[in-house]
């Protein structure tokens, strides 16, 4: 009796918890991402492949949700605060271009498709 009463609570929590992160954001739209990383091609690459002379990374290939977890990172200013990071430092206003979370899950999303 009381086993089924704590199945049953944790079943609903964990409902509670999947609707409540699915409704919160929606999953990356690479089309809408698209449009967002005109601007990171300027030093990215068009397909996402990097440009030494710029300091900027290869992005294709990258996971997901690394790509999200540091964008969330420059734009919190946990990366690409100190003036000694100058890399990084140019890296963090372009994140700041992402005016929501939704518009980074897009972005990100589209990177994913780059280099497949
Ligand atoms: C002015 C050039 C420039 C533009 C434009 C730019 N970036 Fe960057 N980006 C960089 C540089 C330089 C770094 C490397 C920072 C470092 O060394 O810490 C970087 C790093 C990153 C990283 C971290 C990669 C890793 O492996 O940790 C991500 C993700 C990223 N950029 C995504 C983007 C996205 C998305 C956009 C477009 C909204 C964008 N960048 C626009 C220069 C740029």
């Amino acid at each position: 009796m009381k086993l089924k009463a704590t199945v049953a609570l944790v079943t609903l929590f964990a409902t509670f918890i999947a609707g409540f992160s699915s409704t919160a954001i929606a999953a990356g739209d690479a089309a809408r991402g698209q449009t967002f990383y005109a601007t990171c091609g300027a030093c990215h690459g068009a397909n996402g492949e990097g440009l030494e002379a710029l300091g900027s990374p290869a992005l294709a290939g990258q996971e997901e949700w690394y790509v999200i977890r540091q964008l969330q990172n420059f734009k919190s200013g946990i990366r690409g605060k100190d003036p000694r990071d100058t890399y990084g430092m140019q890296m963090a206003p372009m994140a700041m271009t992402l005016p929501t979370d939704q518009a980074m899950e897009d972005v990100a999303a589209y990177i994913s498709t780059l280099g497949d």
